[in-house]
């Protein structure tokens, strides 16, 4: 149906669930299980427009993260965000969720940003838990290599309750004010801006919230690293679509593969990045 700003969008309402996905950058907007808090943040501010990304949810960064290595043009965080998915099947799980599946439409200007004979399909398990699958297949004769992130925007009651765990003792690229490489000591606590890629990581990263006395689990396959963002008070300011105080109730916690991390695809094969979203209350 028409979602916000004219966008297309996907209302999904099961037993477990309930969520909300817009076909321009099979972008999930929403996804609350019954009885719970919105798991993830979505700008009231945001743009919701054609061609725009929209501020929240799970943008789907691909082919590349951040800017392009070569050409400052192209748009930074790749192009499948912004540009329009098909449904390719919806299918009803034996425990009550719902799978929905979106493969990206390639046109001329994908083409010319992305050479590479490819084919991109997201995949969506709505139910007590949020699965996300990107999966990136060669379809040409040569090895490629991407960049990639499952954005995702956590909403949370109040950034100075928040810890993240599981990136402790992880090699990190601090992008605050240069980048320079750092190993994260204890839970991660925002005070200021935070704009970090960490590498090589393996284990679930939780979000704990003391305010909504819950804790978001995130675990994931074939994700290499995980960058956590909070854009603090002025570069919210700059964006426009926070809204006053809007980094306060957000973190993304991104399962990713960037830089050092970038994937080589070989031509035949499909690599598959996963990420299952849970929540867990607080003892
Ligand atoms: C994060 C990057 O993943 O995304 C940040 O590490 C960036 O540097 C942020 O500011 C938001 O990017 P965008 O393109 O959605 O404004």
């Amino acid at each position: 149906k028409e979602g916000p700003g004219g966008l297309t969008v996907a209302e999904i309402t099961n037993s477990l669930a309930e969520s909300t996905i817009a076909l321009q950058g099979a972008h999930v907007m929403t996804w609350q299980p019954h009885g719970q808090a919105p798991v993830l943040w979505l700008s009231r501010f945001g743009k919701f427009a054609p061609g725009k990304s929209i501020r929240g949810g799970v943008p789907v960064c691909w082919p590349w993260f951040g800017p392009h290595a070569e050409d400052a043009k192209l748009p930074g965080h790749g192009f499948a965000r912004t540009v329009m998915w098909e449904v390719q099947e919806t299918r009803a799980q034996p425990d009550g969720a719902t799978f929905i599946s979106f493969g990206l439409i390639e046109t001329d200007a994908t083409r010319a940003q992305w050479p590479h004979p490819s084919s991109a399909k997201l995949r969506v398990t709505v139910g007590a838990e949020l699965k996300v699958e990107l999966a990136t297949r060669n379809t040409g004769s040569a090895p490629f290599q991407i960049g990639e992130a499952l954005h995702t925007y956590f909403h949370i009651s109040d950034v100075a309750d928040m810890k993240i765990k599981g990136l402790e003792g992880c090699t990190y690229l601090d992008k605050v004010g240069g980048t320079t490489s750092k190993t994260q000591q204890g839970p991660i606590v925002i005070e200021s801006e935070v704009d970090r890629v960490y590498l090589n990581t393996e284990s679930d990263c939780l979000i704990e919230d003391l305010g909504l006395k819950r804790q978001i689990r995130i675990a994931t396959r074939s994700s290499r690293s995980t960058v956590v963002w909070n854009p603090w008070i002025e570069k919210a300011e700059k964006m426009g679509d926070f809204g006053p105080e809007g980094y306060r109730g957000m973190v993304c916690v991104e399962s990713a593969n960037a830089v050092d991390n970038v994937v080589t695809v070989l031509p035949g094969a499909e690599h598959i990045l996963q990420a299952m979203i849970s929540v867990e209350a607080l003892a």
